[in-house]
C-alpha cells in the first residue's frame, strides 16, 4: 500500500516513487526527491553532484520510468529517462527499483561504463570506495560480451598531487566542472568525440589552484589519485577521524585517514550519498591542498573523534565506531606488563621504521626506504620493479591488451 511522507520545506508538488509519495518543491529533480525518500528508492548516480552546477545528464545510471507525467497529463513517458535531469511535475509517478525495464538498463549501462575500464581494482587506489565498483556489484552483469581492444592511456601526472589514469575514466565530466566553478583556470577538458572521448590537457601544465585536489574528491572511479598516498595503503586499512585546524583558505573540517599515528590522507567530508557535505550556513565543504596535501601529521589537526561510516562500506572492516573491544587476554598473561617491553619490533627488523613517514615519500616504499635512505621510494629508484602494480611505462599491466 502506498505510505505517504510529510516534508517540512515549501510543499507544492507530490511525486510517488516506487508507491512512496512525497511532497516537493517546484524544480525538484527526480532523483533529488528520491533521495528525500532515501535508502533503495534513490537512483545510483555517477556524473550528477549536487554542489557542482549542470552536472548530470551524462553516465545514464540514473534512468528511472515514469509511469504516469503528472496529474494534468497521466501519460506516461515513452522512454526511460535521466533522473538526475528531469524535474518532477505534479501528480507524477516513478518507478525506480519496482520497475524491471530500469533494472535491465541498468545493468546495460554498467555493461557500457565497463567497456574500457580495466578490471584492475586489486591495484587501484580507488578500491573500496569507487561507485563504479559499488554499481557493478549492485547491478553489473557477470560477464562483458565486448570482444575488442580496450583503450588504454599513458598515466599522466597532473602538477605534483594528482594523477591521471585515463583508463579508468567514465568521462562523468566532474572533474571539469571543479576547475569550472572552484579554481580560477582549466586546462583541462574533454577532447573528442564518441569513443574518442578523453580527458585531456594541456592537463601536465598542472593545475595548481589552491582547490584542485577536490578533483580527486568528486571522480567516482579511480581515474584521478592523490599523488601522496597511491599505493601506500588500502582504504580499509585505514581509520577516518574527522577532524579540522584553522585554514585561512577554506572551512579546515576534513577527514584524516590514519593508520597508527600516520596520516596517510586527508579528503574532504562525504555525505551518505558520497558528496562533499554541506556546512551549516549551507556551503560546500570543499576544502584547500594546503589542508588535503601538506598537512599530514596529527598535530596538524584538532580530532574531533571517528567517523562515521555505513557499516555495509567495505571502510568499516575492522573499525565500526561505538562497538565495545573484547578484554585483551595479552594484559592478563603479562601480569600487567607491557607487551613491547618484551620485544621491540623496530630492533627485529628493518622494516617499520619510525623515522619512514610513508605518506611522505613520493611513491611506494622499496627496501632502500627502510635501508638507510627513508626518502626513497619505488619513483626515485630506478633498478627495482613494483611487484603487480601497474608498470613504468605508466600502462596498466592488469589489463589484458595493455600493448
Ligand atoms: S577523470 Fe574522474 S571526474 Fe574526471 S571525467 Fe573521468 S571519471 Fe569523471
Ligand atoms: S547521474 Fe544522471 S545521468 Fe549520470
Amino acid at each position: 500500500m502506498a505510505e505517504e511522507i510529510k516534508n517540512t520545506a515549501p510543499q507544492n508538488l507530490k511525486v510517488t516513487i516506487d508507491n512512496i509519495t512525497i511532497d516537493v518543491p517546484a524544480g525538484t529533480t527526480i532523483l533529488n526527491a528520491a533521495r528525500m525518500i532515501g535508502g533503495e528508492v534513490a537512483p545510483p548516480a555517477m556524473c550528477y553532484y549536487t554542489h557542482l552546477k549542470d552536472s548530470g545528464g551524462k553516465c545514464r545510471t540514473c534512468l528511472v520510468e515514469v509511469s504516469k507525467g503528472s496529474e494534468k497529463d497521466p501519460r506516461p513517458m515513452p522512454k526511460l529517462i535521466a533522473s538526475c535531469r528531469t524535474t518532477v511535475m505534479d501528480g507524477m509517478e516513478v518507478k525506480n527499483i519496482t520497475s524491471d525495464k530500469v533494472l535491465d538498463a541498468r545493468k546495460g549501462v554498467v555493461e557500457f561504463l565497463l567497456i574500457n575500464h580495466p578490471l584492475d581494482c586489486p591495484v587501484c587506489d580507488q578500491a573500496g570506495e569507487c561507485d563504479l565498483q559499488d554499481l557493478s556489484y549492485e547491478h553489473g552483469a557477470v560477464q562483458t560480451r565486448y570482444e575488442f581492444a580496450r583503450r588504454t592511456f599513458e598515466r599522466e601526472d597532473i602538477g605534483p598531487y594528482i594523477q591521471l589514469h585515463m583508463t579508468r575514466c567514465i568521462l562523468c565530466y566532474r572533474c571539469t566542472y571543479v576547475a569550472d566553478q572552484l579554481t580560477d583556470n582549466r586546462f583541462h577538458g574533454i577532447l573528442d568525440r564518441g569513443d574518442k572521448s578523453e580527458i585531456s590537457t594541456y592537463i601536465s601544465k598542472a593545475i595548481e589552484n589552491d582547490f584542485s585536489g577536490s578533483m580527486i574528491d568528486v571522480c567516482p572511479v579511480g581515474a584521478l589519485t592523490d599523488r601522496t598516498y597511491r599505493f601506500k595503503n588500502r582504504v580499509w586499512f585505514l581509520k577516518p577521524m574527522d577532524a579540522h585546524r584553522d585554514c585561512d583558505k577554506c572551512c579546515g573540517k576534513v577527514t584524516i585517514w590514519n593508520r597508527g599515528d600516520e596520516v596517510y590522507r586527508v579528503t574532504a567530508r562525504k555525505d551518505q550519498w558520497g558528496e562533499v557535505q554541506t556546512l551549516p550556513d549551507g556551503k560546500p565543504a570543499w576544502i584547500c591542498n594546503t589542508c588535503r596535501f601538506e598537512k599530514k601529521h596529527t598535530d596538524d589537526w584538532v580530532i574531533e573523534g571517528a567517523t562515521k561510516i555505513d557499516r555495509h562500506s567495505v571502510i568499516s572492516q575492522g573499525h565500526y565506531v561505538g562497538t565495545i573491544a573484547a578484554p585483551d587476554p595479552l594484559e592478563k598473561v603479562l601480569q600487567g606488563r607491557k607487551p613491547h617491553l618484551l620485544l621491540d619490533i623496530h630492533d627485529e627488523s628493518e622494516v617499520n621504521t619510525p623515522q619512514v613517514h610513508l605518506s611522505e615519500i613520493e611513491g611506494p616504499a622499496v627496501g632502500k626506504t627502510f635501508n638507510g635512505d627513508p626518502h626513497a621510494s619505488g619513483h626515485n629508484v630506478t633498478d627495482v620493479k613494483i611487484g603487480a602494480g601497474p608498470n613504468e611505462k605508466g600502462t596498466d599491466s592488469t589489463n589484458p591488451n595493455t600493448p
